[in-house]
C-alpha cells in the first residue's frame, strides 16, 4: 500500500471531542481514492458505488501529520475495488481502515463501462505511455526541443500506484 497524501489536522478539521471529525476523514479518504482510481483506469469518469464499514481505530489530535494509503484488491469489468488505510505519519498508529471501496468506470453517457485493466498500473508503465503519445505529437514538456535532453523529472515514482 503506498501512502501518498498527506494532511496536517488543523483546528477546523475537529469535532467538539477536540479530535479529527470524521466526516472531514472521509471526504478526504473519498477523494484520495477516487484519484487514485482516476489514475489507475485512465478515466476521470469514475464514480464510489460502495463502501464497506468504515472503522475509526484510534483518534487524531489537532496539529498531527496523518497519511492516506491505498491500494487496489480487485479489478472487476467496470469495477475497481480499494482499500484505504489512515495513519498518523510519524508514529505510524492506524486511525482508520476501509476493507472495501467500489469505484465504478463510466462512459461518456454516464453508463458503466469496461475498462480493460486487469493489474496495478505503476508510474513506469504510464510514463512509457506518455512518452510514447507524446514523441507521436510534439517533444514532450520535460525535453529540450532542440536536443532531446531531459531538463525536468515530470513523473515522480510513484506518482500513479
Ligand atoms: C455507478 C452506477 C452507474 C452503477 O450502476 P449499476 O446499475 O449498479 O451498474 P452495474 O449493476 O452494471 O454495476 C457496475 C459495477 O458495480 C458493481 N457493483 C454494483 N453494486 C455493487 C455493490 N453494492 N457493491 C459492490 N459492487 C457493486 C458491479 O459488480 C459492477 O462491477 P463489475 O462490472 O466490475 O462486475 C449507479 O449505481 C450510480 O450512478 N450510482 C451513483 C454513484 C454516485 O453518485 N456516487 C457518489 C458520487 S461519486
Amino acid at each position: 500500500m503506498n501512502f501518498h497524501t498527506r494532511k496536517w489536522v488543523k483546528p477546523e478539521d475537529l469535532n467538539p471531542n477536540g479530535t479529527l471529525f470524521g466526516g472531514s476523514l472521509l471526504r478526504w479518504i473519498d477523494e484520495e481514492a477516487a484519484i487514485y482510481a482516476i489514475c489507475q483506469l485512465d478515466n476521470q469518469r469514475v464514480v464510489t458505488k460502495f463502501m464497506s464499514e468504515i472503522n475509526f481505530v484510534s483518534s487524531a489530535r489537532k496539529g498531527d501529520i496523518i497519511e492516506l494509503g491505498m491500494t487496489a484488491t480487485h479489478f472487476g469489468r467496470t469495477s475497481i475495488t480499494l482499500r484505504a488505510e489512515v495513519r498518523n505519519k510519524i508514529t505510524r498508529k492506524s486511525i482508520l481502515t476501509v476493507e472495501k471501496m467500489v469505484f465504478v468506470n463510466l462512459d461518456e453517457n454516464g453508463e458503466p463501462a469496461p475498462h480493460g485493466r486487469t493489474q496495478i498500473r505503476y508510474a513506469d508503465e504510464a510514463f512509457a505511455r506518455y512518452r510514447e503519445s507524446s514523441r507521436l505529437a510534439a517533444p514532450a514538456p520535460d525535453q529540450n526541443a532542440a536536443t532531446g535532453e531531459n531538463v525536468i523529472e515530470r513523473v515522480e515514482v510513484d506518482m500513479v500506484h
